[in-house]
């Protein structure tokens, strides 16, 4: 390997420059520090906010919705309902065989297809985790403005 020099003008200009810098520190102006703040405060991802104080709306009818593919919202707390490998509770009583005895919404027919369009006699693994779309709803404020309206359709 051959040694490295110093071979182009601005190179010589930069090592000056940086022995300079070296003695007599520049006191340009430093740009200040930006306090970054998501919504969920400073706290890191692999961290949860403790209890929010935030209260699920009490148990009501269907919710009226905002435009006619929006997923419903959950009218009912889901409070301890588990959806594992082995179990679905919200099946226990959206399930075809068990609404009628429940009260419950059957769930809907488009929740039978696969991704590559084969209706299934059971809910299909891309609908299996209920609420990735179906939430309930609390009495929070909103973290941030909306302008969003209701589907004219709908109004
Ligand atoms: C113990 C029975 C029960 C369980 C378990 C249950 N639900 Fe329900 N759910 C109901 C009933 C009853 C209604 C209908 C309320 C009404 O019509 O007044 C309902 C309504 C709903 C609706 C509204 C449907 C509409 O047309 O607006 C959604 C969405 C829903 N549930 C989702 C879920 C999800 C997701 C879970 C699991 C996390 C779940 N439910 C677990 C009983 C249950
Ligand atoms: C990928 C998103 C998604 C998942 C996951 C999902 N749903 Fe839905 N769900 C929807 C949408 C969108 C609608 C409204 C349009 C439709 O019927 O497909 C709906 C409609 C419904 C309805 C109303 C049916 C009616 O006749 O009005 C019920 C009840 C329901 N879902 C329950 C469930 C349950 C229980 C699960 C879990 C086993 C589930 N959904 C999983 C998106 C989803």
């Amino acid at each position: 390997m051959k040694p490295t020099r110093p071979t182009t003008f601005l190179q010589l200009i930069a090592a000056a420059a940086l022995a300079i810098s070296a003695v007599a520190p520049i006191h340009a102006a430093e740009p200040e520090a930006v306090k970054l703040q998501s919504l969920r405060g400073g706290l890191p991802l692999n961290q949860d906010h403790g209890s929010t104080g935030f209260k699920q709306e009490r148990d009501h009818g269907p919710s009226d919705r905002d435009f006619v593919q929006q997923p419903p919202l959950i009218p009912h707390t889901v409070q301890g309902y588990q959806i594992t490998k082995n179990v679905n509770k919200c099946m226990d009583c959206h399930a075809f065989s068990k609404a009628k005895a429940s009260g419950a919404t059957r769930v809907s027919v488009t929740h039978f297809k696969t991704r590559e369009g084969q209706e299934l006699d059971n809910i299909s693994p891309r609908r299996y985790f209920c609420n990735t779309c179906h939430v309930p709803q609390t009495d929070a404020k909103p973290l941030v403005e909306s302008t969003f309206q209701r589907a004219r359709g709908l109004q």
